[in-house]
């Protein structure tokens, strides 16, 4: 078992899947999180489960008479959590399933397939990796992923990856219609504040989508380690889309509360940018993920965010003589310079750098 555990500590990039796969009985020690930061699975302390946390049928909001009870869902689900999970989305569940399909052939492939994609640089395009950063973390996450710019799509597809041969076509449909459902969510969030329908949309019109495929393989010891660390989105919003149970969210009293798995739904999350633009009525909302003994679980995050150098600060609208800006301004290539030059930025969170000291 020592001989076990040393050989693979001393390569340099091991995935995660390569150590499900070997059976390995223990995670590797740079796996195993200090006390204070693990999961406490199966216990109530500071976690909930909970399955009041919102859903929102989005069919309404294509209904004029129903359009503005929506609305109002959303505006009572982002004020109190960032986040909500939503029903009748638009998107095919056929769509979903080959997307998810495709994602398991992915990193089914052999190890040295995926590693021809490997990169520790935030800027490449399209990136293989383990971890947050296999380079540069000191504590490991139990996630595998493939991460690609993915708007305008004819612009990226072709770097994606070619095995599995369908993977750029499923996961490209997947990425059109989420791309297309961001832009009603937005619409419905500029309203819930109050602002003109268009106005996140204009800002973000050229923005960008980076869509991270997570594989989350079934882990041996799920109660020492994570997924992924706490953490809050850098974009506007996410939308994921999860194969199993792992998520959890951070509520106001700070417990960690269990996303229930509802088959079919989508989850909705808003990020920095949002909570920057709302001038702070609305938080982005903090999350991680857990990982379980059982089964490989797998997501997709499709991150939306405003173009690269584009500034972004609180709304004019929202601002009085009451109302002062909470936040300094800040643009998605300020965000990738923090988090490439800062190799302790899950200590701190980015956005928090750009609050003004009266908040
Ligand atoms: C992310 C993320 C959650 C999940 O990719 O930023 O938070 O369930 N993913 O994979
Ligand atoms: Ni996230």
């Amino acid at each position: 078992m020592e001989e076990t555990k040393k050989s693979l500590l001393d390569d340099s990039f091991t995935s995660a899947m390569t150590l499900t796969n070997s059976g390995v009985p223990q995670v590797p020690d740079r796996y195993v999180l200090p006390p204070a930061q693990r999961p406490a699975l199966g216990s109530s302390i500071g976690t909930r489960d909970d399955t009041t946390l919102p859903v929102i049928d989005l069919s309404l909001l294509h209904q004029p008479l129903l359009r503005s009870r929506a609305i109002h869902e959303i505006n009572m689900a982002c004020k109190e959590f960032g986040f909500f999970q939503v029903i009748n989305h638009g998107i095919p569940s056929s769509v979903v399933k080959d997307a998810l399909d495709a994602a398991t052939q992915f990193f089914d492939l052999p190890v040295e397939e995926k590693m021809l994609l490997v990169s520790s640089d935030v800027h490449q395009p399209v990136r293989y990796g383990t971890s947050i950063n296999h380079s540069t973390d000191k504590v490991h996450y139990w996630r595998d992923f493939i991460k690609h710019y993915s708007h305008p799509l004819s612009k990226w597809i072709d770097m994606w990856p070619s095995n599995p041969p369908c993977y750029k076509d499923k996961v490209g449909k997947y990425a059109e219609a989420t791309h297309l459902l961001h832009k009603q969510l937005l619409e419905a969030i500029s309203e819930s504040l109050g602002l003109e329908k268009n106005y996140l949309q204009e800002q973000t019109e050229e923005g960008s989508q980076v869509i991270a495929v997570n594989c989350y393989p079934a882990c041996p010891e799920p109660e020492v380690t994570l997924g992924m660390p706490p953490h809050s989105d850098f974009g506007s919003l996410t939308i994921l889309l999860q194969s199993s149970e792992g998520l959890q969210i951070m509520d106001a009293n700070k417990n960690w509360v269990c996303v229930p798995y509802i088959e079919g739904a989508l989850i909705v999350q808003l990020g920095d940018q949002v909570e920057v633009m709302s001038n702070g009525i609305y938080k982005s909302v903090i999350h991680r993920v857990t990982v379980n003994k059982h089964v490989n679980r797998l997501s997709f995050a499709s991150l939306h965010s405003l173009p690269l150098h584009k500034k972004i600060s609180p709304a004019p609208e929202l601002l009085d003589g009451n109302n002062a800006a909470a936040y300094g301004e800040f643009s998605f290539n300020d965000f990738l310079n923090y988090i490439s030059s800062n190799n302790d930025f899950l200590q701190e969170r980015f956005i928090d750098t750009l609050k003004k000291s009266s908040s």
